[in-house]
């Protein structure tokens, strides 16, 4: 795979973690890649990194600082390891997930294997070395959403479809609607941890991220990885391998889409800040990003023609298919993921600042460049900071 390092603008949280010893499991994924950036740019924190992964940090393999474990979780001996590794942690961050909704019903056992029963012992190790544990878990704990069971009409009080992390009801599908096998692993695993919390003192911190874009998403289908990967990963495909972009049962799903740099910025600030991060949950999305997937495939074409200085892409096809064509038997989408992110500004000063035009335009450049290997267009001025 082409390595190619994006600008890294080290924010002053960093400064604050200086002397810090980080475990972070999972640590060659999109969040993870982009957390290495941040941590590794201070040569006083220690970061040992766990994963098998490394495409997405290549140009982090030599960093001094920097200790990689290629190991899964069904290795002999391996839980001793992890076990030592928590130990001498100060914190440990576990981004280790299969989260591709493509896959929820095609490899549910995957799925809940990955979510649940490879992640419990790391759990657990916490609990047992009293570590703060970080857990990346999902906005798909909500479920369905409660939006699913208003009408469009009463989208007009949010108080009705807002999701807030210590109050809104986790609504799963049907056992045969294999889609939910995510979820309800993912919602086990939280409830897990808190109980470890409950039972055992364990500090905790569960992040619920909402659609987090930037570089390094994921794989495009074909070019380096198979089968389907999330949304943004489909359109580009579709656009730069000038296909129809597919646009499923309508296009009328909405999301939230948060910045990936608003993401990082947000966990640095709990890092930072744990008399305030411990024990708390925290939605991370950006309510003023929202788009129904018809207009972020509108979106996407319009400034794919702009990165691509051809206006013909203004016109590239979109076209409908079901989600039993797209996905396979089994599968639902959530019509509505709104965020309450209230308990992140209150606890941790943070609003993300990224509006959708400049993640998608930063995101959208970064796979062009990097797929076609031209270098990158500078950065337009409002996403230097
Ligand atoms: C996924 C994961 O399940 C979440 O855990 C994760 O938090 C979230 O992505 C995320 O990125 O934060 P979801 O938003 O449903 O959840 O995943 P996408 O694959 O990005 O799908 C978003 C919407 O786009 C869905 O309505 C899907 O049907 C639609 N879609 C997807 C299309 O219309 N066309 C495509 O080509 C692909």
């Amino acid at each position: 795979m082409k390595t190619k390092i994006l600008g890294v603008i080290t924010l002053d949280e960093v400064n604050d973690l200086s002397g810090s010893r980080i475990l972070i499991l999972g640590c060659g994924g999109f969040i993870g890649s982009h957390l290495l950036d941040q941590v590794l740019s201070n040569p006083s924190i220690q970061v040992e990194g766990w994963d098998t992964n490394t495409g997405k940090i290549t140009h982090l393999l030599n960093n001094p600082n920097f200790r990689l474990v290629k190991k899964t979780m069904h290795e002999p001996g391996v839980t001793v390891e992890l076990g030592k590794s928590i130990a001498n942690a100060d914190m440990v961050i576990n981004l280790a997930a299969i989260c591709n909704p493509s896959e929820y019903n095609t490899r549910p056992i995957q799925v809940i294997y990955s979510n649940f029963i490879d992640s419990y012992p790391m759990v657990e190790l916490c609990a047992m070395h009293n570590k703060w544990l970080i857990h990346y878990s999902t906005s798909e704990v909500y479920g369905r959403t409660i939006s699913s069971y208003i009408s469009a009409d009463d989208y007009s009080d949010p108080g009705l479809y807002e999701l807030k992390e210590d109050s809104t009801p986790l609504i799963m599908g049907p056992v045969s609607n294999q889609r939910w096998s995510y979820a309800s692993a993912k919602q086990l695993l939280e409830r897990f941890v808190y109980a470890h919390h409950q039972e055992h003192d364990m500090p905790f911190t569960i992040v619920r991220p909402l659609n987090f874009f930037g570089p390094r998403m994921d794989y495009l289908p074909g070019r380096d990885g198979e089968g389907v990967p999330r949304v943004l990963a489909c359109f580009m495909s579709a656009l730069i391998d000038n296909k129809p972009i597919q646009l499923v049962d309508g296009g009328t799903a909405r999301r939230t889409i948060v910045s990936i740099r608003d993401a990082i910025r947000a966990l640095l600030l709990m890092l930072t800040n744990p008399e305030k991060a411990q024990n708390e949950i925290f939605n991370i999305g950006n309510r003023g990003n929202e788009v129904t997937m018809a207009e972020l495939a509108q979106l996407m074409r319009e400034i794919y023609a702009e990165v691509a200085g051809d206006r013909s892409y203004l016109k590239h096809p979109i076209k409908d298919v079901s989600s039993l064509d797209f996905y396979g038997e089994g599968y639902e989408d959530c019509d509505r993921r709104m965020p309450d992110v209230e308990n992140a500004t209150s606890l941790l000063g943070w609003t993300p600042k990224y509006a959708l035009r400049e993640t998608l335009w930063e995101t959208v450049n970064y796979y062009y460049h990097y797929y076609s290997g031209s270098p990158m267009t500078p950065m337009k001025a409002t996403m230097a900071g």
